[in-house]
């Protein structure tokens, strides 16, 4: 299968990123053909700062490849180093409803705060529309908060080939319905913009500082409680195996433990699980011109595929 997905840097990855979107991705590019990208014009929908820009988009690079992507197995590159996908966003918002857009969350909940939007939030769409199509991507892994948009994307498609004949190949979301929602430190979902995340790749003793304040109940110790839907309980299922998960649900069941034991241990097995990544990650930085030749090549083989494509689409509308 042709799996795509892109992941915006608008913030260094947290918890509730790697969960519930990047490990999908890193999961599904062994087996399938895999692209995956930084979704930088996205990004500047809310960025924008161009120096921040560049380096979260690098950041995002390297977080990627220290949690896993293997640029052998799929392509990682840059949204905007592929400049095709900005044409075939516009060949398809000539034939994009107004409505279909006006009823996106991201725009809506934006207007109904009273905050102003620009056609940038508005047609965000229909750019990640044409992201998906422009590769033929048949599975798309994303978090549940995009499947929206996938909608979007195969409600474009269609309509696009019933006017100028099939030309786009129509795309299925894959979701992970078990992490659809990681708990920020404050129990409510991780993300940035909520000020609840646990970054992945923030000095160690900084993490386990943020996790040792993590908000728990006033509950006495002595008391029984029941783990499942305790956000620290599930923080920590998130890295266990099953054996420790039942050790620390038996914990919660008996009773006199104190939060700061289960704090500790979340502590434990997030070191556990980073030590590679960190290492790795730390190697990358350490080698800047490996990384910018891993995107280059990811774009010359991206844009190959996206090439063909545009053209199919461009001869289809009659502009080539
Ligand atoms: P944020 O909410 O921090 O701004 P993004 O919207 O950039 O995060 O999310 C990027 C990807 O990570 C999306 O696919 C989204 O579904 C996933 N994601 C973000 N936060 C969570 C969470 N708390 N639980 C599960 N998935 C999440
Ligand atoms: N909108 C997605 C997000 O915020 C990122 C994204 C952009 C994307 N283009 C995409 C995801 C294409 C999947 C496919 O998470």
């Amino acid at each position: 299968m042709r799996v795509l997905s892109g992941i915006q840097p608008t913030g260094r990855f947290h918890l509730g990123n790697y969960f519930g979107a990047i490990r999908q991705y890193i999961d599904l590019q062994d087996g399938n053909e895999a692209y995956y990208f930084i979704a930088n014009l996205h990004a500047l929908t809310t960025v924008r700062d161009p120096k921040l820009l560049g380096q979260l988009t690098l950041d995002a690079a390297l977080d990627l490849l220290a949690l896993g992507l293997n640029p052998e197995r799929a392509t990682l590159f840059v949204q905007s180093d592929v400049p095709e996908v900005s044409e075939l966003a516009w060949l398809l918002m000539t034939g994009t409803p107004m409505g279909l857009l006006e009823r996106c969350h991201a725009y809506k909940d934006k207007v109904a705060k009273g905050l102003p939007a620009d056609a940038g939030l508005f047609t965000y769409p229909v750019l990640m529309a044409a992201d998906i199509l422009i590769y033929d991507a048949e599975i798309v892994p994303v978090g549940a908060d995009q499947t929206q948009h996938i909608e979007v994307c195969r409600d474009v498609a269609a309509s696009f080939n019933h006017h100028f004949g099939e030309t786009f190949v129509l795309p299925k979301a894959k979701v992970l319905d078990s992490s659809a929602k990681v708990p920020g430190t404050d129990g409510e979902k991780m993300s940035k913009s909520y000020n609840n995340t646990l970054e992945l790749f923030e000095d160690a003793k900084a993490l386990r500082k943020k996790i040792m304040r993590i908000n728990t109940d006033s509950r006495p110790m002595e008391e029984p409680k029941e783990p499942e839907g305790d956000h620290l309980f599930q923080l920590y299922s998130l890295f266990a195996a099953d054996a420790e998960r039942e050790e620390i649900a038996a914990l919660y069941r008996r009773g006199g433990f104190g939060y700061g034991q289960v704090k500790t241990a979340l502590a434990d097995i997030a070191d556990r699980f980073l030590a590679e990544p960190r290492r790795r990650r730390a190697e990358l930085a350490g080698r800047p011109e490996r990384v910018r030749e891993i995107l280059a090549d990811g774009a010359a083989r991206a844009r190959k595929k996206a090439t063909a494509v545009l053209e199919r689409v461009q001869k289809a509308c009659g502009v080539k």
